[in-house]
C-alpha cells in the first residue's frame, strides 16, 4: 500500500481562502505538467492548459466567476481544444471531451496538494468573458479554472450538499 500517495488523497481538500503569499512559478510549472500524466481518452489530448500568474489578470478572472470565492495566486484554465477535436471528427459536446477535463482537473489536484499548495476547482465563470480576457482563440473553450495558492488558517465551512438540490 502506497501510504504517502492515500494519505495525499485523503488531505486534499478544496482551500477557498487563500494568503497572500506567492506562487512559486516553479510549482506553477509542476501543476500545468501534472496534466500530461492525467488518464486521457484515446490519448489525443484535446484539452489545452493556461497556466494564470498575472495577479491583474486573477482578479479579472474573479470578476467574472462568480464561483471562484478564494483570490487565488496563480491559476490554470483547462480549455477544450473544440478546433483539434472537430479535426478529428468530434462533436465539440462529446461527452469524452468533458471527461477528460475532468481527469485533467484531478490530477492537477493532486499535483498543487503534491508541491504544498492549496487549490479550488472552479466552473462558476462566464466562458466568453475568461475566453475574451485570456484572448483564447475561437477554438478554445475553456471550462474549469484552478484556483492555486496557501491556505490561510481559517477556512469557510465545507459545502453541506445536503442542503442542495440533485441535478444532472
Ligand atoms: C466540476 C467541479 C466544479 C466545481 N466548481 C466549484 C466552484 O465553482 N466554486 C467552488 O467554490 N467550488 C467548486 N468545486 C469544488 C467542490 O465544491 C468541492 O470539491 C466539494 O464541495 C467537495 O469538497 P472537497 O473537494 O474539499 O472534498 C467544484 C468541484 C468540481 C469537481
Amino acid at each position: 500500500m502506497n501510504t504517502v500517495l492515500y494519505e495525499a488523497l485523503r488531505a486534499r481538500r478544496v482551500t477557498r481562502n487563500m494568503t497572500p503569499e506567492p506562487v512559486d512559478s516553479s510549482h506553477l510549472d509542476l501543476v500545468v505538467q501534472a496534466a500530461r500524466y492525467a488518464p486521457n481518452a484515446g490519448n489525443r489530448r484535446l484539452q489545452t492548459i493556461v497556466p494564470v500568474a498575472d495577479q491583474r489578470m486573477l482578479q479579472l478572472l474573479r470578476q467574472v466567476s462568480p464561483g471562484m470565492v478564494a483570490r487565488p495566486m496563480a491559476a490554470v484554465v483547462i480549455c477544450i481544444d473544440t478546433a483539434r477535436a472537430v479535426d478529428f471528427g468530434f462533436d465539440p459536446h462529446a461527452p469524452g471531451l468533458f471527461i477528460d477535463v475532468g481527469t485533467a482537473a484531478a490530477t492537477m489536484l493532486l499535483a498543487a496538494q503534491a508541491v504544498g499548495l492549496a487549490s479550488c476547482p472552479v466552473t462558476s465563470f462566464s466562458r466568453a468573458a475568461v475566453a475574451r480576457l485570456l484572448a483564447l482563440g475561437p477554438g478554445q473553450d475553456p471550462r474549469l479554472i484552478i484556483c492555486l495558492g496557501h491556505a490561510a488558517a481559517d477556512q469557510p465551512p465545507a459545502m453541506d450538499a445536503s442542503h442542495q438540490p440533485a441535478h444532472a
